[in-house]
């Protein structure tokens, strides 16, 4: 039986931050999100977050996750959050203790951790750079007999290059034993959970560090710094996951991945785009340049020209957007359809052929089969305080620099002539327009500077 605690009440002072430090994001989400994501996966009886600096802000994003949460009201060290947990423990399970701050730890790694026999099992790794990190003190046999702070290491102790992620498993007894005789006396006058270790060695009990392979999934983030480099990994992996899908990233460490993306094959996203939430690209989709496709499912063989912006959009066949389109919630495209340059579409549907190639708006509108909207159409959906309908029909041609003055209808293959105004229903087939009279003034003369 495995049960999780997740330590996530620290101030995070160094993130400078109103946001609470495990919910500063990495690929779009939460830090702590993605750190219980892998604690779930190894199928524990209980997570338990332990809360507090900040405790209503973790509490609302984890309020769907099924975690448990346990207050420590004042701050005085990683030993003291972790016992804020034991009464709850089940006395027979195993209790994994890690930081809310490690959001790229793989379950494979916790499994690695969990499969090592000792009473106290540690998870080691060697960063690049150690500031910061606990160190992991061996003996001459290589035995581990403490975890130093930095702050409290000796200069041979800093040049230790093994450090402690922060993430421990023992008996919850065992836990119950050596959190209850842990002392404040270090130079921050806090209870470190660290010092189960020396307390282990002690009482005689075995106690491992098992060191991670990659040492980037277990970098924790205190500062801001220390949050982008993070972000780098995460993304790396990111990117790195769409590639062997059969995607192609003509300059990979340009493209942000911020959510759940799923491609099909020979898609194509070049340089700058951004993707975030939950976006679906089909096969052949292009998205091209300085794009950003949030929360989006995209049709096989959609094709996105330079610098679109796209926020809950749907394409259910080949269609083509931009360059400088935007799509804002609502908006779906059918195959055929075309959409160019300073095009704005919010809740409205284009039916199979239908096109607004340039300047327009289209707001909760129906945009028929091939009907052709031209440059400067705009819906009038809101009268200040309602929003209205706008319905086109099959085949219909708008001239260009329409106003539609919502609610209206414009008939199948009806033409409205350019720079109307329509503010009642226009019949199918027949020309509408709005438009007065062209004159010429005969011997006019234009104003002249004065003197
Ligand atoms: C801790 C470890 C260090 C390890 C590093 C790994 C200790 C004493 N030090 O240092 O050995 O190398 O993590 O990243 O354990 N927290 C609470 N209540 C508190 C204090 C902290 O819940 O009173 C939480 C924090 O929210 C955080 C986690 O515990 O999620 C770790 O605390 P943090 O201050 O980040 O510890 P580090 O200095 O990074
Ligand atoms: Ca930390």
């Amino acid at each position: 039986m495995t049960e999780i605690v997740i330590l996530a009440a620290g101030e995070g002072k160094r993130m400078n931050s109103a946001l609470a430090k495990v919910l500063q994001p990495v690929g779009g989400q939460a830090m702590i999100r993605h750190l219980i994501r892998s604690v779930r996966a190894l199928g524990p009886e209980a997570i338990r977050v332990v809360v507090g600096s900040g405790a209503e802000q973790v509490e609302a994003e984890l309020a769907d996750d099924g975690c448990e949460f346990v207050v420590q009201s004042e701050r005085l060290g990683t030993g003291h959050a972790a016992v804020q947990a034991l009464p709850l423990m089940d006395p027979g399970a195993r209790v994994l203790i890690l930081p809310g701050d490690m959001p790229l730890i793989r379950t494979e790694t916790l499994e690695q951790l969990l499969a090592c026999p000792a009473d106290l099992a540690v998870l080691s790794f060697v960063p690049e750079d150690p500031t910061g990190y606990g160190r992991i003190l061996r003996d001459g046999q290589g035995r581990v007999t403490a975890i130093r702070e930095q702050r409290d290491a000796s200069a041979a102790e800093r040049a230790v290059a093994e450090v402690n992620s922060g993430v421990m498993c023992a008996r919850a007894g065992d836990w119950v034993s050596w959190l209850g005789r842990v002392r404040a006396d270090n130079t921050q006058g806090e209870y470190y959970l660290t010092d189960c270790i020396a307390l282990a060695v002690a009482d005689s009990r075995s106690v491992e560090a098992v060191v991670a392979d990659d040492p980037d999934e277990l970098l924790g983030a205190n500062d801001r710094r220390q949050l982008a480099e993070l972000e780098q990994v995460y993304q790396r992996r990111a990117r790195n996951a769409l590639m062997d899908a059969g995607v192609t990233l003509p300059d990979p460490g340009s493209v942000q991945v911020r959510g759940r993306v799923r491609c099909e094959r020979d898609v194509l996203i070049d340089r700058g785009a951004i993707l975030e939430g939950e976006v679906r690209l089909g096969e052949g989709v292009v998205v091209g340049p300085g794009c950003v496709v949030r929360d989006s499912t995209l049709a096989a063989g959609t094709r996105l020209e330079p610098y679109c912006v796209l926020e809950s959009v749907r394409t259910t066949g080949a269609c083509t957007i931009g360059p400088f389109a935007r799509l804002r919630p609502g908006t779906e495209l059918a195959a055929g359809v075309k959409i160019g340059n300073f095009v704005e579409v919010k809740n409205a549907r284009f039916h199979s052929g239908a096109k607004a190639s340039h300047l327009s708006y289209v707001g909760d509108a129906e945009v028929g089969e091939r009907a052709n909207l031209g440059a400067g159409t705009i819906t009038c959906n809101y009268d200040g305080a309602n929003k209205h309908r706008t319905d086109i029909g099959a085949d219909a041609f708008i001239g260009s620099n329409t106003a539609l003055v919502a609610p209206v209808s414009v008939g199948q293959g009806a033409t409205i002539g350019a720079g109307s105004v329509i503010g009642r229903d226009a019949p199918a087939d027949q020309l509408t327009l709005t438009r007065s009279t062209q004159r010429s003034i005969r011997g006019w003369q234009r104003p002249v500077k004065k003197g």
